[in-house]
């Protein structure tokens, strides 16, 4: 899913003299380590510019990303005659993203989407609670005494765990529904080689292999999970084929962790940061500290789309085939939306923000990552008073998710 590593492509038709380009390595290490500051200039300088590093324009400014994001003359799904045949090494997993509904559009996203929300209802979702607050007990009472690295030990466990419940799946699998999806993801990020394409596209056979196997055991034991509303809807014939099963489930499995993970991890390096005390963490408040949380330091900055027409953006015609960056990240960060926007402030007043998208592709997980914070912050907290940073945290070379190497954190 996401968005495609930085390629030299064609400068677009419609791309004038005049049209402001950015030139801006989504590898150089300070603008990995703060974005922000590279995007205050970009946006300063546009708000939409060539981006000629990615190939394509970029918005970096909250009134157009959240605009786009709901415009219907642009979507996710490449264009018939933009798609270039994928690689024989790669068969696999582009055969898992052509079943994916975040790389479609409707009316096939339309029926995807309908199938998952109708299983992922909120009462399904609010029924996690318990599971929630039983796995982050679970979790804290485990913590060593000496300093140690919270994201493989907290902040991936709980989401990885809670994802494997909710669609069914043997939370014995998570060490490999991890190994999977870290090396599917890695197709998203700069810098992206062919060893990396060759890692993805196997850990992708693994994974539907795995579940082929897991479906078909399944088919005869049905229960009250999503694996089960899947494979009924499947076996109706008219609702999903079984690629799209597959595929499906896979999306799931890895966005219904990855983007929980880095949030939890950049958000707990923020409250210690900030040292917020706990009364942000309260019950009355929490819900509206991690909404800043997460437009503070969102965990994935970029999204991008395709114009399905000729489009108008304030004096810049997007040409129709034109690929343009939605830079969520510089959006949640824009003063004319926010006051202030680099000062983390738990009070401030609520805002619409884009960190879980918007429109067509908004994020089916929102209510379950929010609920995943709303619980696993303030117990981490409440268990560990005095938690401390024990060394200097550092954001990973993997733009555009914006998340941490490690938190290494002294509990005492
Ligand atoms: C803090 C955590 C999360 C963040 C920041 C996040 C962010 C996003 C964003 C920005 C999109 C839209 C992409 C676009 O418009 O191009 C998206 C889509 C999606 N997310 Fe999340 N997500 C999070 C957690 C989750 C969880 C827990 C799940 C669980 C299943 C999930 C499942 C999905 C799915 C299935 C889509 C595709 C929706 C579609 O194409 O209609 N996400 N997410």
């Amino acid at each position: 899913m996401i968005a495609p590593s930085p390629l030299q492509r064609p400068v677009p038709r419609g791309l004038s003299a005049a049209m402001k380009t950015l030139h801006l390595s989504p590898l150089d290490p300070d603008f990995v380590q703060n974005p922000y500051a590279a995007y205050a200039m970009a946006r300063a300088d546009g708000p939409v510019l060539f981006w000629q590093d990615y190939g394509m324009y970029a918005a970096f400014d909250a009134a157009t990303v959240q605009a786009l994001l709901r415009d219907r003359r642009l979507g996710r799904e490449v264009p018939q005659g933009a798609r270039a045949p994928y690689p024989a090494h790669l068969s696999d997993w582009a055969s898992m993203e052509s079943h994916s509904m975040l790389e479609l559009e409707p009316p096939r996203h339309t029926r995807l989407r309908g199938l998952v929300l109708r299983a992922f209802t909120s009462r399904r979702i609010a029924a996690l609670l318990p599971d929630i607050q039983e796995i982050t007990a679970e979790l804290l009472a485990g913590l060593p005494d000496d300093p140690f690295d919270l994201i493989p030990a907290y902040c991936t466990e709980l989401p990885v765990r809670i994802i494997a419940r909710l669609l069914g799946v043997p939370e014995q699998m998570s060490p490999d529904l991890l190994r999977w999806s870290n090396a599917m993801v890695a197709m998203y990020q700069a810098g992206r080689t062919r060893a990396i394409e060759d890692a993805a596209n196997t850990a992708t056979t693994e994974f539907m292999d795995f579940l082929r196997g897991y479906v078909e055991q399944r088919r005869n034991d049905p229960r009250d999970d999503l694996i089960t509303s899947l494979i009924a809807a499947e076996e109706d014939g008219a609702k999903l084929d079984p690629d799209e099963l597959i595929g499906t489930c896979i999306l799931l499995l890895n966005a219904g962790h990855e983007a929980t993970v880095h949030s939890m991890g950049n958000a707990v390096k923020c409250l210690i940061e900030h040292q917020t005390g706990f009364a942000a963490l309260a019950p009355d408040r929490i819900a509206a500290t991690v909404e800043e949380l997460l437009r503070y330091d969102p965990p994935l900055h970029m999204f991008t789309r395709y114009a399905y027409e000729d489009v108008e953006l304030g004096g810049i015609t997007l040409k129709k085939g034109d690929e343009i960056a939605l830079m969520l990240g510089a959006a949640a960060h824009d003063p004319a939306m926010y006051k202030n926007p680099g000062h983390f402030d738990p009070v401030r007043l609520a805002k619409p923000h884009s960190v879980f998208g918007g429109g067509l592709h908004f994020c089916v997980g929102a209510p379950l990552a929010r609920m995943e914070l709303n619980v696993a912050l303030p117990a981490l907290f409440a268990h560990l008073p005095n938690l401390k940073l024990a060394e200097k945290p550092r954001y990973a070379m993997s733009y555009h998710f914006h998340k941490l190497d490690q938190l290494i954190i002294a509990p005492q």
